[in-house]
């Protein structure tokens, strides 16, 4: 197996940084299109062998160093009662949005069977990886999940899971509780499945101020990882406000913090305890540059991390759909030609 992901998650020396990206199968590949245009968003990831040959798509034309299961942070919130769809355009939508204490009450948390499928997925995917490289899980972090539960969808400003956290703190906790044994238990069926990383995405924490994010956010992700049966599996934290929030994001013990593109990265790992990674921090936008542009960045953060352990290549969030598809095949192949 190729280990350079593994090794530089538990802060060990590699001759390179390894690299792989935040939504690297999804709407910029042009393969996934033909695999989109046959079935929703949600029989994709509920049928194991079209999530098997979406998982395998940047394995294949990208060489990347570590492969990410293909689902999305919102099948908790499904398995639990969520109404859930993907309307192209539109994204994500709740249908019954969660509100009341009556609504929370109502959430089913021993749901494991309803994700069943997740399971069966990684196991057909791991059969194709064969050994080849890592195979990272994950799942949303209660805060970021609890906001399309709330929302109904996406937000701008989160102003009604905030109104809830903020009037009836009690209804905010008991419905975080519920997602976080949900989230804990479902990463746990994927460690069992066979995944060789974990990364819970906390994508919107950035709207969160310091004290509301330890409150509503951190404590629940700290009772997450410390209840996963974590094996030699490393556990990577991402949220967007990590510039701010590393320093609390480290008392959870991941094995890697990953990054957002605010901060100077190897400021933030110097922040850090020893033995704790980091991963990141390209700003995505990047990639819509021209190639000398992107081989510029890439290259400026890589002499600023020279001599690191601990350091995984990755941008500060997702790659945007519209972003060609030759430039991310560039960013990779700038990056896997670099030497320590
Ligand atoms: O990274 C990967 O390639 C693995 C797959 C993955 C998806 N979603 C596939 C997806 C992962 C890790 C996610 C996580 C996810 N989902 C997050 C956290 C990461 C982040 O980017 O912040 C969040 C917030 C979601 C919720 C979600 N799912 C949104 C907001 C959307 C719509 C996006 C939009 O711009 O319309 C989705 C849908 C989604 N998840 C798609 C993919 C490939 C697009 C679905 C489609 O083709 O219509």
């Amino acid at each position: 197996m190729n280990t350079l992901f593994l090794d530089a998650a538990f802060s060990k020396q590699t001759e390179r940084p390894p690299v792989w990206m935040m939504r690297q199968a999804g709407r910029f590949m042009p393969q996934y299109w033909e695999i989109k245009n046959k079935y929703s968003f949600l029989e994709m990831c509920k049928t194991p062998e079209i999530a098997a040959d979406v998982t395998m798509l940047p394995v294949d034309l990208l060489g990347i160093d570590a492969a990410i299961l293909f689902s999305d942070i919102l099948v908790t919130g499904e398995a639990m009662g969520g109404d859930l769809s993907f309307t192209q355009g539109v994204g994500p939508k709740f249908a019954n949005p969660v509100r009341t204490l009556a609504d929370v009450e109502a959430l089913e948390v021993d749901v494991l069977d309803r994700l069943q499928y997740v399971a069966d997925a990684i196991k057909v995917i791991q059969q194709r990886l064969n050994g080849s490289i890592p195979l990272i899980g994950f799942a949303g972090a209660p805060f970021t999940v609890m906001s399309y539960l709330v929302e109904g969808g996406s937000s701008k400003d989160f102003k009604t899971t905030k109104l809830l956290m903020h009037n009836q703190p009690e209804v905010a906790h008991l419905l975080l509780s519920k997602i976080a044994k949900v989230t804990a238990n479902y990463l746990n069926l994927q460690i069992a499945a066979g995944v060789n990383a974990i990364q819970i995405f906390d994508s919107w924490a950035l709207a969160l101020s310091w004290n509301d994010y330890q409150e509503f956010s951190h404590r629940y992700i700290q009772e997450i990882i410390a209840g996963l049966d974590r094996k030699d599996i490393p556990v990577i934290s991402f949220c967007k406000g990590s510039s701010v929030f590393a320093p609390i994001m480290a008392e959870a013990k991941p094995d890697v913090i990953s990054v957002d593109w605010n901060a100077d990265l190897l400021n933030i790992k110097n922040s850090l305890p020893a033995g704790i990674a980091v991963q990141g921090n390209l700003d995505p936008h990047i990639l819509y540059a021209d190639k000398p542009v992107i081989k510029k960045h890439i290259l400026q953060l890589f002499e600023r991390m020279r001599g690191e352990k601990g350091f995984i290549f990755n941008l500060g969030h997702g790659i945007m759909p519209d972003i060609p598809f030759d430039n991310v095949k560039y960013a990779i192949e700038v990056v896997k030609e670099f030497k320590y």
